[in-house]
């Protein structure tokens, strides 16, 4: 018994250490996702939000978050074509299977940062650490995680801002 708990402890964290090795940007990038989608913000992985998540969000760039995020319909229709082509759902990866495993089959969380799994992952920063000027929010992906922009989210590649 006892033996089997070990061998069990050792697959899982083989497991951690293989899924932080991941990289998680979008197989092909998209030019106009690149430019329109990183103006306030870093251009966030769109495996880490399911395709009803992608779509209700661009569906609203009129109220984003507070700002006016809006697109032509051409721009707009590109770009939701490339994030559901991205999502959760297609992208494939441990990552992506475990953000849908965290949500209910009708819930479209508009943030990664409140998905149960980003929470889960997250739970060992303290609210303090959040509100540090050079963090601000959750959605500071990149303030902490090093190579976020290029989709690696490996814990060699934290830093988090003093
Ligand atoms: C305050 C700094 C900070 C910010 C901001 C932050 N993270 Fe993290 N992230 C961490 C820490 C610390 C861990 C835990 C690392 C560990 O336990 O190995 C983590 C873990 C992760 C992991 C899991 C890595 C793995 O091994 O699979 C992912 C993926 C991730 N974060 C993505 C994000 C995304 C996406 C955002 C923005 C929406 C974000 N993080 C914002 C600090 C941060
Ligand atoms: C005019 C500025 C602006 C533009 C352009 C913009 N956003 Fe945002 N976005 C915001 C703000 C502000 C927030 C909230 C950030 C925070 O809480 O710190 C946000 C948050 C988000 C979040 C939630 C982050 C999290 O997990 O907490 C996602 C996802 C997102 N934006 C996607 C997009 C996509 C996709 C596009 C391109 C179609 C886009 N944004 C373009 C301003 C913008």
């Amino acid at each position: 018994m006892k033996r089997a708990l070990i061998v069990m402890t050792v697959l899982l964290s083989g497991a951690a250490w293989a899924d932080g090795n991941e990289n998680i940007a979008p197989a092909a990038s998209n030019q106009k996702w690149k430019t329109e989608c990183s103006e306030c913000h870093m251009a966030y992985p769109p495996a880490l939000l399911p395709e009803r998540s992608w779509r209700k969000m661009m569906a609203g760039l009129g109220s984003h978050f507070g700002q006016d995020a809006s697109l032509d319909a051409a721009s707009a229709k590109e770009i939701t074509d490339f994030l559901v082509k991205n999502s959760a759902e297609r992208a494939g990866g441990k990552r992506a299977k475990k953000v849908l495993g965290s949500l209910g089959p009708n819930e479209a969380p508009q943030r990664i940062s409140e998905t149960a799994w980003f929470i889960h992952e997250h739970d060992e920063v303290s609210p303090q650490v959040w509100k540090r000027p050079k963090i601000g929010s959750p959605a500071n992906c990149n303030a902490c995680h090093q190579g976020a922009e290029q989709g690696n989210y490996s814990e060699h590649q934290i830093r988090i801002p003093r």
